[in-house]
Parts: structure tokens; sequence; C-alpha cells
């Protein structure tokens, strides 16, 4: 591997719903003390999509924010679309072609999606990176996007949510340089997972938190053992967040396990990065990612030239612990302002909209069926006609890229 170009992330975008349920209403509905969704679990809000919107709809916004900052040169460099999901729309179609016909991308590049639960995000940006170091004058857009969806008055109910986060991997990126150590670790652990019948995602709770710490003590050995920076070298830490209590004790369970490394880290070194995780519940693929722009977009000091350590948890279960450079031009790259609005902007739900909207109405079974505009999105799912998706466009093409 030529460790000597430097490769990462030089745009990225997110999207989620413009609805979301207040987590007060949803224990209220439970007939529970809220305090153990906001503080027991750490969510406050949980992204609904409407009926008209779904994974390919909610990915088409990040994706094209991220195509509208780019010019049509640039644009052109793309050589690879990677769709990450564990919602997918299709069997055999992938989501990624579903986003040739409604993004400002250029035809001459492959478009494709990968799966491994929550890991998928991870998968297709280290596969992008090296794509990258392979050939530094191309570059590939990862775009990863889930709905978070389990059965109703489940515990898992509470971490739901949904949302999308695009990025553009390149050479020498603006935004943060992914370092070529990582460690893995792949293991077979029934502790989540949604057959194929199943619209909702089945979990064994406890085993699946059990999973996830020992997933990453292994991964943390393995960056350790490939030449990775000891934790004492990394200013802050992302980690999957499934819920932000989650990431609380991924956190705990490494200062319990490395004290003299993790000696002079307060929260402070992972919290900022759950400040939008919160507002959203889980996003799979993208959760990792929307906790790294919450981490850029809301850390008051400069980031500069700080170091980053990742935890990437995928069910099922694949681990994977690396670390990337924050560069002097990150915050020229990212729209913090746009990103802090998006959240901002949003319209509280009643409970019983939300079950409609999550449960009643989300019934894609159905051969030919029109959905009502209801998202207020740029994109919209409009259809199902001889069981072929119809998406729409709302806006004109924005792009510099058109
Ligand atoms: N006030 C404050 N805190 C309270 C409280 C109250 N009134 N009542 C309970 N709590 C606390 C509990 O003490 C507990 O805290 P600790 O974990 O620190 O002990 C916390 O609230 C949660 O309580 P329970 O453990 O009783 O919660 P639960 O069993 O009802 O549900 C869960 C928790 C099993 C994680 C459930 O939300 C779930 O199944 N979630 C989906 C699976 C999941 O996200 N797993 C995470 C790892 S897998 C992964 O990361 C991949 C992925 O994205 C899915």
């Amino acid at each position: 591997m030529n460790k000597a170009i430097k490769v990462g992330i030089n745009r990225i975008e997110f999207s989620t719903t413009e609805n979301y349920l207040a987590l007060e209403k949803l224990a209220e509905a439970h007939q529970i003390d809220p305090a153990k969704y906001l503080h027991g679990i750490g969510q406050s809000k949980m992204a609904v999509p409407t009926p008209d919107e779904d994974t390919i709809s909610i990915a088409a916004n990040a994706a094209q924010d991220v195509l509208n900052t780019m010019t049509p040169e640039e644009v052109k460099t793309i050589s690879t679309l990677i769709f990450a999901t564990e919602t997918g729309v299709d069997q055999s179609k992938s989501g990624a072609a579903y986003l040739m016909g409604l993004i400002d991308i250029h035809p001459n590049c492959r478009a494709f999606e990968v799966k491994q639960a929550c890991y998928g995000g991870t998968a297709g940006l280290q596969m992008a990176c090296d794509m990258v170091r392979a050939r530094p004058d191309e570059s590939v857009l990862v775009v990863a996007c889930d709905i978070a969806r389990y059965q109703q008055n489940t515990p898992g109910e509470c971490t739901q949510g949904a949302g999308a986060v695009a990025m553009l991997i390149t050479a020498n990126p603006d935004i943060i340089e992914i370092d070529a150590e990582r460690g893995c670790f792949s293991a077979d652990i029934m502790d989540f997972w949604r057959p194929n019948q199943f619209k909702h995602a089945l979990v064994d709770g406890e085993l699946s938190k059990d999973a996830y710490l020992n997933v990453m003590a292994s991964s943390y050995q393995g960056y350790l053992a490939n030449g990775g920076k000891p934790l004492d070298q990394l200013e802050w830490l992302c980690f999957h967040q499934p819920f932000t209590k989650m990431a609380k004790k991924a956190f705990e369970h490494l200062s319990a396990q490395y004290p003299e490394q993790m000696a002079d880290k307060t929260d402070a070194a992972y919290s900022i990065s759950q400040q939008y995780g919160r507002e959203i519940g889980n996003t799979y693929t993208a959760s990792l990612y929307i906790g790294l722009l919450s981490l850029l977009d809301n850390a008051e000091q400069d980031l500069t030239g700080q170091t980053i350590g990742f935890f990437s948890y995928g069910s099922g279960a694949v681990g994977e612990f690396f670390s990337g450079t924050v560069n002097k031009n990150y915050r020229n790259a990212i729209n913090t302002l746009a990103n802090q609005q998006k959240l901002a902007a949003r319209t509280a739900l009643s409970y019983d909209t939300y079950c409609q909207y999550m449960y009643q109405l989300r019934d894609y079974d159905q051969a030919n069926i029109r959905y009502n505009p209801t998202s207020g999105s740029n994109f919209r799912l409009a259809a199902i006609h001889d069981n072929k998706r119809v998406y729409e466009r709302v806006l004109e093409p924005m792009s510099k890229a058109a």
C-alpha cells in the first residue's frame, strides 16, 4: 500500500427526515418514566420518515448536497458510487443504481451496494480510500443510509431513527485524512439481524451490547498491532452510536481496559460527537459518520491537526478501529450552519402520526400504490407501479455539475 498518498474525506453532508417524535411522547405512550429514554438510553428525538421517504430518497438528499459543492470537472473524477445500507429496497437492484437516476452524477462510474449491518458505511469508506490510494486522480462517493425500525412496543423502539451521510473520498482531502492503519474483527454472532421476510430488525439486546464491546476491544488490539496510535495519542473518539448511552459504555470499557492510555480523557472526548445522534436516533450505517460531523460542527476549538479514533460496529458481527487527522481546511469544507438548521427546522409529530408513518402506512408490499407528497424533501418515493419504485425529484437540479 502506498502510504505516502494522503486520502480521506474531502466533503461530507448528512440528511435526515423533516419530522421527528420527541421521546417524551413515546415514554408517555409506553407509560414509563421519560428519564429512561432521555438519560438511560440517552436519546431525545427520533427522526421519522413519511410514507413517501425511504433509504433512497433520504440518501439522494445527502448525495446531491455533496455534488452541489463540486464543479463539473470534479464530478467527472468520481469513478465509483458506493451505497451502504441494511434497509435495502430490493434484493437485486442496488440502491446505488436508483441514485444514478436521481442525482447529478455522470454515468461513467461503477455503482453498487454493500451490506454488513451498521458496518457497511465503513466498508465503503475503507474500500474507497484504498481505491483512491491506487488511483489518486479518481474520487469515490460513499453514501450510507438507513431507517432503523424495530417491532412496535419492544425495547429497541426508542432507538429508532433515519438518516444518511454522503462522503466524497479523494487524495489530499480537505476534511480528514484517514490513516492506513486499521484493525478489524469479524465473527458469526446472532445479536441483531433482519430475515428477508421481516420489515423490522430482530435483536438480542443484551448480547448486542456485549458483542459491541468485545468486538471493539479486539478491533482496537488489531489496530495497535498494525501500527495504529495508542489511545493517548487520539484526541477524540467517535463510536458507532445505536443510542448515545452505548458510546458512553464504549468509552468506559476502554477506560477500564486501558486506564493509563485513557487517563487524560474526559467525557468531552466523545460527547460532542453525540449531539446530532441524540436528536436523530440510530441511522445504522450512517451513525458513526453523523457522529463525526457532529464533532466537526460543534467542537468550539479548532480541530486542525488533531487525531480522531473511530470504532465502527456492525452486528452479526464486524468491527473496525481506525483513525484520521483533521485537515486545516475542514471548517471551509463543512456547512455547519446548514447542518444545525436542518435539525432545528424539523416538525414534531404526535404519537398517533408517528405510528401511522412508522408502522401503519409503511407497506411496500403492494405492486401498485401512489404516495401523497408528505415529506417536503427534494427527493421522494412517488409510487410503486407494477412492482417498480418510482422516485421523483421535486426541485430542479441545482448542482454546478448539472
Ligand atoms: N431513569 C434513568 N435511567 C433509567 C431509568 C430511569 N427511570 N430506567 C432505566 N434506566 C436505565 C437503565 O439503568 C439502563 O442503564 P445502563 O445501561 O447504564 O444500565 C438503561 O436505562 C437502559 O435500560 P434497560 O437496559 O433496561 O433497557 P432495555 O433492556 O429496555 O433496552 C436495549 C435497551 C436492549 C439496548 C434496547 O434499546 C435495544 O434492544 N436496542 C436495540 C439494539 C441495540 O441498539 N444494541 C446496541 C449494540 S448493537 C449495535 O450497536 C448495532 C446497532 O446499531 C443496532
